[in-house]
């Protein structure tokens, strides 16, 4: 696996509680990458030579600013391209966008925030708009995220990361419990392959609060902050991986086939039928289908 980028979920906490989420952001989630956790991430990111961004999300990461301003600048000064994902909850008025924002300025290479009807109830808020403006003055690059809502069939499925511009929603983490009534439905044998990672060569990758490496989110091939990155790179053999094996033989329908699991006779998508089976895995995986908050599983 030769990685090129690594999202940091520098926290599973968010100010909101969309219908989509699926890392199941929330004020009353928990787990928060540390300032010592994120250099030595960095560290590990630089030694093995092939990674070139590093973006900041979560959850929500302007919620542990001074820890997320501290982790662009280290991972600038160590010549990575950083960027962020947000939610512009801070972005009040402009001239509060600005403050926020100036700290910032000449360091990060992208700032993308979301706007869509998860997040706000017109699809372009005030706060994003805020966003923009104070942005552009201060020459800092933005794109605009934006998730269809589950009866806009046209939208584009994504591959990867997501882009900016609309796309559609994948029925991973709380839509699976929030949307799937509203979507329409496909038989579960059509569900042959995983439209939107590259399981292989994924390129970039998660990094969870916990130091979880997520290949999508909630399937875990390691643990960074107890196995060098590079071993991690090195030991990852997509075919024989007990879920990631069966998805690139067949896709979720081959998770299903492979390890007898009951199912429904229909699914939203891929990812719908995928999250469904790597739920009902968990016990027989517990340490790749992890952790608890990506699946909802709130903290006894
Ligand atoms: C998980 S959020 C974290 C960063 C920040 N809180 C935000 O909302 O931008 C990152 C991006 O993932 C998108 N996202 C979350 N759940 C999704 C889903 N089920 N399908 C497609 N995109 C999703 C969000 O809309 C957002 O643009
Ligand atoms: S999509 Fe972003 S803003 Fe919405 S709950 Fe998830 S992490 Fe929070």
């Amino acid at each position: 696996m030769k990685l090129s980028g690594l999202h940091l979920l520098l926290t599973y906490q968010c100010t909101f509680e969309c219908d989509h989420c699926f890392v199941w952001g929330s004020p009353w989630q928990s787990g928060t990458l540390t300032l010592e956790n994120i250099q030595h991430i960095l560290q590990e990111a630089q030694d093995v030579g092939t990674v070139k961004s590093i973006y900041f999300e979560g959850g929500e990461p302007f919620l542990y600013y001074a820890v997320m301003l501290e982790g662009v600048q280290e991972a600038v000064r160590k010549g990575f391209q950083a960027g962020i994902v947000s939610n512009t909850y801070w972005a009040t008025s402009v001239p509060d966008a600005l403050a926020w924002l100036k700290p910032l300025a000449g360091l990060i290479s992208d700032l993308s925030i979301s706007s869509d009807l998860y997040h706000w109830d017109e699809k372009v808020s005030q706060q994003v708009e805020n966003a923009r403006l104070a942005a552009k003055k201060l020459g800092i690059p933005i794109g605009v995220i934006s998730v269809a809502q589950p009866d806009a069939t046209s939208a584009e499925a994504s591959a990867g990361q997501l882009p900016l511009g609309e796309s559609a929603v994948m029925y991973r983490g709380r839509a699976v419990e929030t949307l799937v009534e509203r979507a329409s439905r496909q038989p579960w044998e059509q569900f042959t392959e995983c439209p939107h990672e590259d399981l292989r060569e994924p390129g970039r990758v998660h990094v969870d609060a916990f130091g979880n490496l997520h290949i999508c989110q909630g399937i875990s091939v390691g643990n960074i902050l107890a196995t060098a990155l590079g071993e991690i790179c090195r030991a990852y053999d997509a075919d024989s991986h007990p879920i990631i094996g069966p998805l690139l033989a067949g896709g979720p329908a081959e998770l299903v086939r492979r390890y007898k699991l009951p199912h429904e006779p229909s699914y939203a998508d891929a990812c719908h039928l995928c999250y469904e089976a790597r739920r009902a895995l968990r016990e027989r995986f517990p340490d790749i289908l992890t952790p608890d908050q990506m699946y909802g599983v709130p903290e006894t």
